[in-house]
């Protein structure tokens, strides 16, 4: 028995804040934004809107896409990093909300890779049977904890969602995924405020400061070769050849990463899945997000071979090999 994707859905919200928007708010330009980081623009939740407002409307597309309906949805796993409420977790909070009433539903907490671990969990439990239709989500409302102060991180973030419907399969499906961590990385990229560590408080604002704090540099550095073992590691686990790769579907940090990989999967640029200039890193929402633009714009077709792969603060990071 095998998990296979039956369906993706993705959402991102209305609002879009353009590189040249950001010229007028900061010390930045759209050409140093495009050139070091390929983004463009990302979209921006409306005030009051959350995180499972957003995951909300990616599920239901995906749901529809594999032709069933919310009450069948008997798994949901959430990959976020910015939930709604300390609890209910938010795959619960989105159960609620598509009256999937009784399953186990439940959230992970691994930044950028928040994805691929949902992913993995959601395999094992389709494989063993234990559930014949799970949903998977990776969900953000990043701008939530952008320091707009900031310039080497608030061009970088925005928000969005993406989700998938896996289903049993005789034939492969997933493959194979692959997680890492290593929390000796924390201080290279976090957020130092938590409920149970507490919140500061900006003395000019009186607001709660909960901006990310990133070394950008060395986190690149460390992405690249980790993502770099993940994927061979994803294709020496199954035996196949890079030549055998479809389509990379990438996390959308940073396009020079993205290229980095590809460069390493010996693929030209065109079998790359790139939605970062249209939409910034988005965290655990970023691949399943790239993955339903390239499904929906036809050129993931039923059959090919995909490599998906994340990277995110902890160091959190992982990959997955699929056949779509
Ligand atoms: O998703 C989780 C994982 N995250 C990532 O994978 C992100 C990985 N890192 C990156 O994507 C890149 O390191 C960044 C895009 C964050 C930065 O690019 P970089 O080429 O590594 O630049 P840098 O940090 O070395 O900074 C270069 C210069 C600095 O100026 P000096 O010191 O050389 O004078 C920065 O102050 O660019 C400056 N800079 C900016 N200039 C204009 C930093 N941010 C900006 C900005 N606009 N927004």
């Amino acid at each position: 028995m095998y998990s296979r994707i039956a369906g993706t859905g993705s959402y991102l919200p209305e609002k879009i804040v353009t590189n040249f928007d950001l010229e007028k708010r900061m010390d930045t330009t759209d050409e140093w934004i495009r050139t070091r980081t390929g983004i463009e623009r990302r979209h921006i939740a409306a005030e009051g809107q959350t995180t499972v407002d957003l995951a909300e409307a990616a599920a239901r597309r995906a749901i529809e896409a594999a032709g069933v309906t919310p009450a069948e949805v008997d798994f949901i796993v959430f990959g976020t990093t910015t939930p709604d409420l300390v609890f209910p977790n938010c795959g619960t909070l989105l159960q609620a909300r598509l009256g999937a009433r009784g399953c186990p539903a439940f959230s992970v907490e691994t930044a950028c890779s928040g994805f691929i671990y949902a992913l993995s969990i959601a395999d094992k439990f389709v494989k063993s049977g234990e559930a014949k239709c799970a949903l998977v989500v990776g969900a953000e409302t990043l701008s939530r904890i952008t320091n707009w102060k900031d310039r080497n991180t608030a061009v970088l973030f925005g928000d969005g969602a993406g989700a998938v419907i896996l289903k049993p399969s005789a034939e492969p499906g997933l493959m194979s995924t692959h997680l890492h961590s290593d929390g000796a990385y924390k201080d290279l990229l976090y957020v130092d405020s938590g409920v149970s560590k507490g919140f500061k408080v900006d003395a000019a604002t009186g607001k709660v400061d909960v901006g990310i704090k990133m070394a950008g540099s060395e986190v690149f550095k460390v992405a690249v070769t980790k993502l770099g073992s993940a994927v061979d590691e994803a294709l020496a686990a199954n035996g196949l050849e890079r030549s055998a790769v479809n389509w990379l579907v990438p996390h959308q940090a940073n396009i020079r990463i993205i290229g980095a990989m590809a460069k390493r999967l010996e693929l030209p640029m065109e079998r790359v899945i790139v939605t970062v200039q249209d939409h910034g890193n988005t965290s655990t929402a970023s691949v399943p997000l790239a993955l339903d633009v390239g499904v929906r714009d036809g050129r993931v077709k039923r059959g090919d071979l995909l490599l998906l792969e994340a990277f995110g603060g902890g160091f959190t990071w992982g990959s997955a090999l699929v056949r779509f």
